[in-house]
């Protein structure tokens, strides 16, 4: 499949185009495909090649409810970080036992929510599993492990090795073993996140193999959880390859089936995809609002704050970035540097530095590619900014919306006044 046709294709926007788009449900927006929502679904589901496993989309990367029913119907499972997710789940229509609650630094009124509805749970620290060891003594459990290697696309987005708050260190499992005898409690899953965006299927395999084998020191295990982070392209237009799927597979098939063999049973293997299942699949557009120079610097004032798309101000992460005019996409043949920053009082603001595009006018559209993980569910209200709507090109090429934009009531929300 080559990269250009999970994002920048031409049928991307359906029976719409930006303009059009914008002009209905306002600037900026959140864009999503159905048709590449639903392909990335099927390429998680079959990463390995073995009849007991299930991937568990990571919903912080999008929660939005009508994406969640889609990816529902494809046959994922769920995981969740926080009772609010795992009631945006609920709502989605998954039944507890399709959600695994992977916690970190929960009080036990969180826990509690999670234990009331039979959801599975994973203790981060030993702390929390002596916690929910004194609230529901013999029941059935999970840890997170820091299996000591990390890995990620930053430093803020590295979960395990020397340096992170994460899982209990593997020198403590026989602590964690000690505290879960002591209140009967049975772990019968493991799971670890080793960091999110790796473009390498072999890191990943060697993380894994070694957890597998962290694992064999459970009996109890009826799942393993190898976590998420698998990387999308985000360098699409200058032909960044996609994370090759096929040595995943054939690692991981090989992996769970010697580790089968060593265990002795089959046990359920689970993954945590979030990027990949939803960051092609969407895009942000918005609006050319200002031109200017300043010493040198061509900027583009737009409505492309990082109130609404957080990741460039947070990570230096890059976003290939496409211009249109009146529906159209602009050639990039005759291209020059061009700075695209926001509208919020941050000098921080800038969405795209020193970019090649195309000479830009007023009114011009951005087209923010791969947008669709941690776009909007990072975005804000800073700056008092309404958090923009979302819509769905669905599978016929009709544009829906599926959540409207913020309005000034909902800025309201939570005062008391007359
Ligand atoms: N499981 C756990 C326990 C996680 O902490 C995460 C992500 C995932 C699964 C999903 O990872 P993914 O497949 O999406 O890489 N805001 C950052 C990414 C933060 C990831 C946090 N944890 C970004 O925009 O790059």
């Amino acid at each position: 499949m080559p990269a250009e046709s999970y994002t920048v294709d031409e049928t991307f926007f359906g029976r719409s185009d930006p303009a059009e788009l914008v002009g209905r449900f306002g600037s900026p927006l959140y864009v999503y495909n159905e048709r590449i929502l639903r392909r990335c679904c099927r390429d998680m589901k079959t990463i390995v090649d073995y009849p007991h496993f299930t991937a568990n989309f990571s919903i912080k990367a999008n929660a939005n409810i009508n994406l969640l029913s889609i990816v529902r119907e494809e046959g994922l499972l769920a995981d969740a970080m926080s009772p609010g997710e795992l009631f945006f789940l609920e709502q989605a229509g998954f039944r507890p036992d399709q959600i695994f609650f992977v916690p970190n630094n929960v009080s036990a009124d969180e826990l509690r929510y999670a234990l009331d509805r039979g959801i599975m749970i994973s203790l981060d620290s030993l702390d929390q599993l002596e916690l929910i060891g004194k609230m529901a003594p013999g029941g059935r459990v999970a840890i997170r492990i820091n299996p000591g290697i990390g890995a990620g696309h930053h430093a803020k987005v590295i979960t395990a090795g020397k340096k992170t708050k994460f899982g209990i260190n593997s020198d403590q499992l026989d602590e964690a073993q000690r505290i879960a005898r002591q209140y009967n409690l049975r772990i019968v899953g493991v799971n670890q996140h080793i960091g999110s965006l790796f473009m390498e299927p072999v890191p990943y395999l060697k993380a894994a193999a070694h957890f597998l084998q962290l694992a064999e020191r459970f009996t109890d295990l009826e799942f393993i959880d190898l976590g998420g982070g698998f990387g999308i392209p985000y360098h699409k237009l200058a032909g960044e390859a996609r994370l090759d799927l096929t040595v995943l597979r054939e690692g991981l098939t090989r992996l769970i089936g010697d580790f089968v063999c060593r265990y002795g049973r089959e046990i359920t293997l689970k993954s945590e995809p979030g990027r990949y299942i939803v960051a092609e699949c969407g895009v942000l557009l918005g609006t050319v609002h200002a031109l200017k120079e300043n010493d040198g610097i061509a900027y583009a004032g737009t409505d492309l704050g990082f109130n609404v798309l957080a990741r460039p101000i947070l990570y230096d992460s890059w976003h290939d970035i496409l211009a249109y005019r009146a529906g159209q996409r602009l050639p990039a043949d005759e291209t020059k540097p061009c700075t695209i920053v926001g509208n919020i009082c941050e000098s921080g603001d800038i969405i795209a530095k020193d970019r090649q595009l195309p000479a830009l006018n007023r009114g011009d559209i951005l087209a923010v590619l791969d947008a669709g993980a941690y776009g909007y569910a990072m975005s804000s209200n800073y700056n008092n900014r309404l958090r923009p709507a979302e819509v769905l090109i669905r599978e016929n090429g009709e544009a829906a919306l599926i959540r409207r934009r913020d309005t000034y009531a909902d800025l309201l929300r939570g005062f008391d006044l007359e």
